[in-house]
């Protein structure tokens, strides 16, 4: 079954001369339980499609399907519901809230959805991510890679079906960036979910089962072959 799937997706920016073309028609099918890495150079228009993807920005043309449903005939209601429920975002900047702890922090948006956090659930992603020892601290208490361990937990805590992943480890140095990559690797594999994630980095790419490149907003090209196969 699909998972996602995105059809003449176009994205332009401004307006006259300043207009940017930032995607152009991409078409792009993710099953359900995949691992996608999407690479390209800067500015192809990678965060562009992945914020399309989430429903964080409307498309100039073209259409989301996130499990069969349009994103783009929600209203912002509905949407910021959806994703919520269905979507959680890794971004490069933890956007972790500095007075909650980590704790708190992971189980935001399940509070703001109105539910009650499955506390074994959160329990185990912690442990899973080596946080226990953390979860009263403040994220400013944090090094970098604690704050993007806090980042995936809560990404993961509300049990989305998508994970989409802006860099995850862009600010980390190589070993810890590979560890979180592992993590959230073993962590969607055991609860099922699908990853999408655009990453500079080759490891990190590597351990995706597929690699999407992006180049001038268009889809360059796609393999299927699964990790240490396919060089970038
Ligand atoms: N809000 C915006 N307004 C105008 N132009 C934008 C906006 N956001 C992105 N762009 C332009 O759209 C194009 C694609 O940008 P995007 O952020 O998707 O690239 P990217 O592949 O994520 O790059 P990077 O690897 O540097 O993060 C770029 O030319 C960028 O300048
Ligand atoms: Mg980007």
């Amino acid at each position: 079954m699909d998972m996602l799937r995105t059809e003449g997706l176009t994205k332009h920016y401004g307006s006259g001369e300043r207009r940017v073309q930032a995607l152009d028609r991409v078409d792009l099918t993710v099953k359900k339980g995949e691992f996608v890495a999407i690479v390209g150079t800067s500015g192809s228009g990678k965060s562009t499609l992945l914020h399309l993807i989430g429903g964080l920005d409307r498309a100039t043309s073209g259409r989301v399907y996130v499990e069969d449903r349009d994103l783009f005939t929600m209203d912002d209601e509905e949407l910021t519901i959806f994703r919520r429920r269905c979507i959680g975002f890794v971004f490069q900047n933890y956007n972790l809230i500095p007075v909650l702890n980590v704790y708190e922090n992971i189980v935001l948006p399940i509070e703001l959805d109105g539910e009650v956090p499955d506390r074994a659930y959160v329990d185990e992603i912690i442990a899973t991510l080596g946080l226990e020892s953390k979860k009263e601290s403040l994220p400013s208490n944090l090094s970098g890679g604690q704050q993007q361990r806090v980042a995936i937990a809560r990404a993961l805590a509300a049990k989305p079906s998508l994970i989409l992943a802006d860099e995850p480890t862009g600010n980390l140095d190589s070993r810890t960036g590979q560890e979180v990559l592992l993590l959230i690797k073993r962590i969607s594999e055991e609860f099922g979910q699908t990853i999408v994630m655009i990453t500079h980095n080759d490891e990190a790419a590597q351990a995706a089962d597929r690699i999407v490149r992006i180049e001038d907003g268009r889809i360059a090209e796609r393999t299927n072959e699964g990790s240490g196969g396919f060089r970038i």
